[in-house]
């Protein structure tokens, strides 16, 4: 129904435009015939006045009876007349004005579009930009070596620490609570079970390793792998694990313990031209901790 509307619209529309454009035809040669009897008339008034009267006979410009060129020169309006109604009106009609203004309307609608779309553009990469400026950066992931050492790096003996430091094994849980704990097969097996509140990943050869509440990692950048959305995973022992993990850890956090001691595990020297220690916090042996030891935190420079 719509379509036949719309289509009786333009069929009115068009014969409305033709019965205008009759009229305002009819209108022009009316003008024009008009134009060309009133001529006609005027002039032999003229001519019966300069050259039969003798009215003005002596002025004579280009040569003519004034009144003659001025019939002349009026001819020739009246040729430029006869000109436009039967020329240039008849294709500059209204249907003609209507498609140029159609054209017009259509050329500045594509310019305007053009304007927006590069307006929407310019206003997306302001947008995205602002968003990306008000992303939090994401924080690169820190691998953190924790461990107790001895002065001479003694860190274990028969799969056992070597000494009890409360203040340590606080300071242990304080930061590592919440976060992955990567560990050897041979450390995991020297605790009593996983550690609580923790993601214990556990480095073995072993394809059959099982344990509880725990998840196997076949190398240490496997274990990594495994801890990849903890932003700061901690490296917790023993020898073998601490060895590997040097080169590839930002943070050491190490409890060095002031006293030598007899061990079979040892912690690796650190090579003060590849770390820098960055904070320490000195304790003093007393009745609850037979050693002194310091909390130190080193950073790979
Ligand atoms: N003082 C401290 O801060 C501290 C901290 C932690 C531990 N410790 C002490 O350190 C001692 C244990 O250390 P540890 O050096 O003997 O053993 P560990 O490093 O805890 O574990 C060694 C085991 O890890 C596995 N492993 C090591 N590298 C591997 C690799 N690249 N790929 C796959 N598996 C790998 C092997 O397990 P499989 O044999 O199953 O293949 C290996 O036998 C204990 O005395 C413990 O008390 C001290």
């Amino acid at each position: 129904m719509i379509f036949k509307r719309t289509k009786e619209t333009t069929v009115n529309d068009r014969q409305i435009d033709l019965v205008d454009y009759a009229r305002a035809r009819i209108g022009q040669k009316k003008r024009l015939y008009y134009h060309f009897v009133g001529f006609l008339f005027v002039s032999l008034v003229l001519v019966i006045l300069n050259i039969g009267l003798g009215y003005g006979a002596e002025i004579q410009p280009f040569g003519y009876p004034w009144m003659l060129s001025a019939a002349l020169l009026w001819a020739v309006f009246l040729l430029l007349h006869t000109f436009q109604v039967y020329v240039t009106g008849r294709f500059m009609n209204s249907a003609w004005e209507k498609e140029q203004i159609k054209k017009l309307v259509g050329r500045q609608e594509a310019s305007i579009e053009k304007m927006k779309r590069k307006l929407d553009k310019e206003a997306n990469i302001k947008a995205n930009a602002e968003w990306q400026k008000e992303q939090p950066a994401k924080p690169k992931q820190r691998i953190t070596i924790i461990a107790a050492a001895a002065t001479n790096n003694a860190l274990g003996k028969d799969n056992q620490l070597i000494w009890h430091l409360s203040k340590d094994l606080q300071h242990f849980k304080a930061m590592t609570n919440g976060h992955a704990v990567i560990m050897g097969r041979k450390t995991f097996e020297s605790m009593p079970r996983a550690l609580p509140n923790r993601t214990n990943i556990i480095i073995t050869r072993q394809t059959d390793y099982q344990a509880e509440n725990i998840l196997i990692a076949s190398s240490l950048s496997q274990a990594l792998e495994l801890a990849k959305n903890d932003p700061r995973p901690f490296i917790i022992g023993g020898g073998e694990i601490y060895r590997q993990a040097m080169d590839i850890s930002d943070e050491i956090e190490l409890t060095r313990v002031h006293d030598d001691f007899d061990a079979d595990t040892f912690f690796p020297e650190i090579n003060i031209h590849q770390w820098e220690e960055v904070w320490r916090e000195e304790h003093a042996a007393d009745e609850k901790h037979a050693h002194a030891f310091t909390f130190l935190r080193y950073q790979k420079k």
